[in-house]
């Protein structure tokens, strides 16, 4: 049975090494991508301080459709270019936000959220969807932060089955 570890804080390169291992661990029985991504988002929002949300949206055609997360309830459906994480998909590419105010088009689900941080995911070379985290603090994300998280999204793509 996985158990949660306590996991350093010594310094983030650390922190994120110690997540990608759980990470892989937590992964290694299972295949199904709903379990996956819902331990995933779990596994993130109660190991990373200071996020109010953490979540999956995979795309169906042109919009993309909420998945397993942890926070409050988000918005269900974005289309591709819309928002942060239709941008992320359309431009298939991170988008780290220090202040989502700044963001043209940014969409509030959570009025607390003042940064995100959207990865797309990428499996076989085509976008499935984006794994996205808020923050309630200005800046929260670093470019050491969106290297940790762009090998997450991707452990958890090498890890999961897609149809
Ligand atoms: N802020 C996102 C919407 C999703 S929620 O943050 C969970 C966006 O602009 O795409």
């Amino acid at each position: 049975m996985f158990q949660l570890k306590a996991v350093s804080s010594a310094s983030p390169d650390l922190l994120y090494a110690e997540l990608a291992q759980q990470l892989t661990g937590l992964l290694a029985d299972e295949r199904d991508m709903i379990a996956n991504a819902a331990n995933s988002a779990a596994l993130i929002f109660n190991t990373l301080p200071d996020l109010n949300w953490a979540g999956f949206y995979f795309l169906q055609g042109d919009m993309l459709v909420l998945g397993p997360f942890q926070g409050k309830p988000a918005c269900v459906r974005i289309a591709v270019g819309q928002g942060v994480c239709g941008t992320a998909v359309q431009q298939r590419k991170t988008q780290l936000v220090a202040d989502v105010n700044d963001f043209p088009g940014h969409i509030a689900c959570d009025v607390a959220s003042r940064s995100e941080l959207v990865v797309p995911l990428i499996h076989d070379g085509r976008v499935i969807g984006v794994l996205d985290l808020d923050s309630p603090t200005p800046a929260r994300f670093t470019p050491i932060d969106q290297a940790g998280i762009e090998r997450l999204a991707q452990i958890f793509v090498a890890g999961s089955s897609f149809a």
